[in-house]
């Protein structure tokens, strides 16, 4: 099982709190705009609904979003590990637009809710955590109400594939990003085709132009491999690093595709 699908790893080390996931954040901050802005935007919320969101992390979407977030929503925010549910929730709690949003901890893959509760589920960047993403696909159909709508959100195959180059040039490894590979823009619309009527595919496309050699280090040593890197790789990961630096006249371009599958059930 690689650390990327393993709960003890995810809920204990990765994602005890937010603070490796804001350092990739932080690099997506050199793009077109906010993506918890744009997300708010596209998802059409429901009159007065009960809401899930799955995998929340730290519950950006709600501070972030916030302006285009209807107030008379009930939010239930959960995620694996303890650490990010409180966090998401004291978030949601901070922004003062939702009333008493609760927080689960759980895997979602076995949820502990009943079926048909809630009006929308939002799965963001995280079905592709599950060793099997269909089972979460399966329990978030199971436990949203007939016309209800799930948005799961996803990056393309060959998102930020120039980043993932440094990564393989070191580490070895396909030079793409490898932990998407089981729910992806590409595989995703079929996965979701089997517990859903109707599955669309809003894209984000983006272009990052980063200024700072240290944000990509930060970013690639963030998470497996680059997290247990010795003193000579990390020395050849600066290498590569300054080496597409100069090549890019002292900034670094890096495409990325993302995008959400908005669902009918
Ligand atoms: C990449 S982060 C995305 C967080 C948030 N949705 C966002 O967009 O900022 C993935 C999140 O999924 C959570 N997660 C991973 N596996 C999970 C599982 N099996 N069930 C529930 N949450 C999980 C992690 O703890 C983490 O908070």
């Amino acid at each position: 099982m690689s650390a990327w699908t393993s709960a003890d790893y995810l809920r204990g080390e990765q994602y005890r709190d937010s603070s490796k996931l804001a350092v990739r954040a932080s690099l997506h901050g050199h793009g077109r705009g906010d993506w918890f802005e744009w997300v708010a935007r596209q998802v059409r919320w429901p009159m007065a609904g009960e809401v899930l969101e799955l995998g929340c992390g730290a519950g950006w979407l709600w501070e972030k979003g916030a302006g285009d977030i209807p107030e008379d929503l009930s939010l239930t925010l959960s995620d694996l590990s303890p650490g990010m549910v409180k966090e998401a929730v004291g978030r949601a709690e901070s922004v003062g637009r939702w009333r008493r949003p609760r927080g689960q901890v759980a895997d979602a893959a076995a949820l502990p809710f009943e079926d048909e509760s809630f009006d929308l589920v939002l799965a963001m960047h995280m079905l592709y955590h599950l060793s099997d993403p269909a089972a979460g696909v399966r329990e978030i159909a199971r436990v949203l109400r007939p016309g209800g709508m799930a948005v799961a959100a996803t990056n393309g195959r060959e998102t930020m594939a120039e980043l993932f180059a440094l990564k393989a040039a070191v580490f070895g490894g396909a030079g793409r990003d490898e932990l998407i590979d089981g729910f992806n823009l590409e595989n995703g619309a079929g996965l979701l085709a089997s517990a859903f009527e109707k599955v669309e595919l809003v894209a984000y496309d983006d272009a990052l132009t980063i200024p700072d050699p240290e944000a990509v280090l930060a970013y690639l040593t963030s998470s497996p491999p680059g997290d247990q890197a010795g003193p000579a790789e990390l020395e050849a990961l600066r290498g590569e690093i300054a080496a597409v630096f100069e090549a890019g006249g002292g900034v670094f371009r890096v495409r990325k595709s993302s995008g959400l599958f908005v669902c009918r059930k």
